[in-house]
């Protein structure tokens, strides 16, 4: 039976781009997560920036739209204010990321941009007076435009030593005050967001598979590249893979349904495989065969794999689904909702044992430290007249998910960290809406970026200051 860690670290994790803004000031070149519009009366479900062909692209690149995340919730001007919040729900950690743009505005520039490197050293300062640890993630869902233009994303390869250099000016940089560095946020999750994750445009790739693939080695390569240079550079640095739950369970016990459910599973895995265990895995090698895919895998490379796996396993989790062989494929994005579960107005499942499970089978394949990267549900809150949000809704979303948790901690995971999505309320990655609320401190901007920015605490503020308080033992207090 394990017990908590002492110096477990509690927290929430938010993005730079959906909360920083400024997107233009300081010397900060314009990244991808910048022309990502709101589409008023859009489906909230619908994730209309993905899989984007050239035209779409100009069109929302030059189009007269409102784009959200180009001012966020201000991040970038107010952090003081936001860092003092958190350090009075009394958050032991801050997981954020870092905008590539900032520090090479192009991606391809031959010196970083030093006012974007000041801001986070004022930042990470701000922090640790604060004494909330940072864990930095260096690619969220954003990168330079002109990486874009000029390169067609992470399909080419000299994405990759233009990411180390960028890599190995933040790990030098802040050596001193990061310990935790998570390479790249979901890299499984090519699929459901392509653009995002690898700058392709659709009808710009021969193959579109399997370019798609060619990127993300060109992630792993990247990632192994870094975690190189960080283990050279500082012994404690601690360099982290980051995967997005996805495991489905079968539909039901048809033993059609149980197979198509271990072999899409299997693929999800395929990820962490190559970046913990150190080798493109067999089964993995036959799909891309099957599928008349044909990377480009040097042998320098998979020696480089090999010797240069990661130190620890970050993990979002939201929600679950089945797959049924009758109607869904290999393709991620093909599922069936599981009838047992709940949804938001989004869609999202919710199944707290889902996440005993992942963490649970997570260890039992790697055994490295884990952490979750990201938990948590959106939500439209409404705030009352006397500024309160009643939100118990959120209460139980994180109750029982941190109970199952504790659960899989007992049972032997070796879990180090809690980050909630998002600590304080910011703007969606998906939809770019801001009414998609996930905090436990309510901001006061609207979905067209009008509002005081005044921050009211929920009642879930509390709630989790107390369960910070107690170390995860009090999950049943509510109130001041
Ligand atoms: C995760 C992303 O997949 O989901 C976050 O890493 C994102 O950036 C979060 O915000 C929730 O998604 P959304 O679309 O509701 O903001």
């Amino acid at each position: 039976m394990k017990k908590i860690r002492k110096d477990f670290l509690w927290g929430g994790a938010i993005a730079a781009n959906q909360a920083e803004g400024a997107y233009n000031k300081d010397g900060r070149g314009l990244s991808t997560a910048d022309i990502q519009p709101l589409i008023p009366g859009a489906d909230p479900v619908d994730l209309h920036f993905n899989d984007l062909d050239s035209s779409t692209y100009e069109k929302y690149r030059r189009g007269a739209y409102f784009y959200p995340k180009r001012q966020g919730v201000h991040f970038y001007d107010r952090y003081q204010e936001y860092i003092d919040v958190l350090a009075d729900m009394h958050v032991k950690t801050l997981r954020l990321s870092i905008s590539w743009s900032r520090i090479f505005p192009n991606g391809d520039d031959a010196e970083p941009n030093e006012a974007g490197l000041a801001f986070y050293d004022r930042l990470f300062e701000y922090m640790k007076s604060k004494n909330i640890e940072p864990i930095v993630t260096i690619f969220h869902y954003e990168m330079p435009l002109n990486l874009v233009d000029k390169y067609g994303g992470w399909a080419n390869r000299e994405l990759i030593d233009l990411f180390v250099t960028y890599g190995q000016t933040v790990l030098n940089r802040y050596q001193d005050i990061v310990k935790y560095w998570i390479l790249i946020n979901q890299i499984n999750l090519v699929h459901k967001e392509s653009f995002a994750s690898l700058g392709i445009l659709t009808d710009q790739a021969h193959h579109y598979e399997q370019e798609k693939f060619q990127a993300v080695h060109h992630q792993f390569v990247a990632s192994a590249k870094i975690t190189e240079f960080a283990h050279k550079l500082n012994p404690t640095l601690q360099t982290g893979m980051m995967l997005a739950d996805t495991l489905t369970a079968p539909y039901s016990c048809d033993p059609a349904d149980v197979k198509l459910n271990f072999q899409r599973n299997r693929m999800q895995y395929f990820y962490s495989d190559v970046l913990l265990r150190g080798e493109y895995p067999e089964y993995a090698l036959t799909y891309f065969e099957d599928h008349n895919i044909h990377l480009e895998i040097t042998e320098s490379e998979k020696v480089l794999l090999r010797n240069n796996t990661a130190d620890f396993l970050a993990i979002s989790y939201y929600w679950s689904n089945t797959v049924k062989a009758s109607e869904n494929t290999m393709d991620p994005n093909s599922i069936v909702k599981n009838p047992h579960l709940k949804a938001n107005q989004w869609g999202w499942s919710i199944n707290a044992s889902g996440l005993y499970l992942c963490m649970s089978k997570y260890w039992d394949r790697y055994r490295v430290p884990m952490m979750v990267a990201e938990n948590g549900i959106g939500f439209k809150d409404v705030l009352t007249s006397d500024h309160k949000v009643h939100d118990n809704y959120r209460i139980e979303y994180h109750q029982q998910h941190i109970a199952a948790l504790l659960e899989a901690i007992h049972e032997g995971a070796d879990i180090f960290a809690y980050c909630t999505w998002a600590p304080f309320d910011i703007i969606s990655a998906g939809t770019a809406e801001m009414s998609k609320r996930y905090g436990f401190i309510y901001v006061d901007y609207d979905d067209e970026g009008n509002g005081s920015g005044k921050f009211h605490y929920k009642e879930s503020f509390y709630w989790y200051r107390h369960v910070i308080d107690s170390n995860g033992q009090e999950l049943d207090r509510t109130g001041e």
